[in-house]
């Protein structure tokens, strides 16, 4: 008789507030055999592991993935594939799996890498993916504006490249979000002017973590030492000046915060 196989489950835990992790990947993890999360060489840091701790059955294994922090393409390919299978012998021996990732599993995600190594070495592998809450939803929600509106467009892009894509396509989208945008802040500040489309920006720091900063003035930011946890929501010309007037910078400040004061490790 042939061995049951796991199932393999790639999870988005939200972006930082632990109450906003689905209900779905709460009842998930309760399962699980064992976790998975992607982790630099550097530590063994993972916030997505943080976010979801008190789901994760003190039976499951977790088990923090090294991934080296190089642009060597075939170094991250050697780890996405080494990972791959470490995660695919564990379903193979019937072990259920969780692989957390940050925000949304498809989303500039870890995830996608696995996923694709884990379809292409074993593709007779169950694999079901749960969404999360991305960065940019949980952004525009701090900030109470709407991502878009009516007719109106959205543009997702890597900030990796700077303003480049945005000098690229400006002429289309009424709103632009910029993830991975903390290195290149100030060529992003300058391609935002030079289009001349969109007014209204806002830089929003680790949202909906103890250390959430909401950063009306772009240019300061790009003057800060880079944080990773950095997005970039613009909207174009029409739009009411409403996030100019989120002045708010922490939550901090007032209101209901039912977030435990975790730190980030
Ligand atoms: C590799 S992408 C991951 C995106 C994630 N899967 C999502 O759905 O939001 C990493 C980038 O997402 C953004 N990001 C993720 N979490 C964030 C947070 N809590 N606050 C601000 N930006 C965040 C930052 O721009 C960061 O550089």
């Amino acid at each position: 008789m042939t061995q049951k196989t796991g199932i393999l489950y790639g999870i988005g835990v939200g972006p930082g507030d632990p109450d906003l992790i689905t209900l779905k990947a709460v009842k998930i993890l309760r399962q699980v055999d064992i976790v998975f999360a992607a982790a630099s060489t550097k530590n063994d840091h993972s916030l997505a592991v943080n976010i979801a701790r008190e789901h994760i059955p003190d039976r499951a294994p977790v088990v923090r993935l090294k991934f080296p922090m190089t642009r060597d393409k075939s170094e991250t390919r050697k780890a996405w594939k080494a990972h791959s299978q470490t995660i695919i012998a564990e379903l193979e021996k019937g072990r259920n799996v969780a692989f957390l990732t940050l925000g949304d599993s498809m989303t500039y995600s870890t995830f996608g890498y696995i996923l694709k190594y884990v379809q292409t070495i074993a593709p007779h592998l169950e694999v079901r993916t749960v969404p999360g809450i991305t960065s940019y939803q949980a952004a525009a929600a701090r900030l109470n504006t709407p991502l878009v509106e009516g007719e109106e467009s959205l543009m997702v892009v890597s900030g990796a490249q700077g303003g480049h894509r945005l000098r690229e396509l400006h002429a289309k989208p009424e709103n632009v979000v910029f993830l991975k945008a903390y290195r290149n802040v100030t060529d992003i500040k300058a391609a935002i002017d030079e289009t001349g489309n969109y007014p209204c920006c806002v830089g929003v720091k680790s949202c909906g973590h103890p250390d959430e900063e909401i950063i009306n003035d772009i240019e300061e930011l790009g003057r800060r030492k880079p944080d990773y946890w950095t997005l970039i929501l613009t909207k174009h010309a029409n739009n009411n000046g409403t996030m100019k007037d989120a002045s708010t910078t922490t939550r901090k400040e007032g209101g209901l915060d039912p977030r435990p004061e975790a730190g980030k490790t």
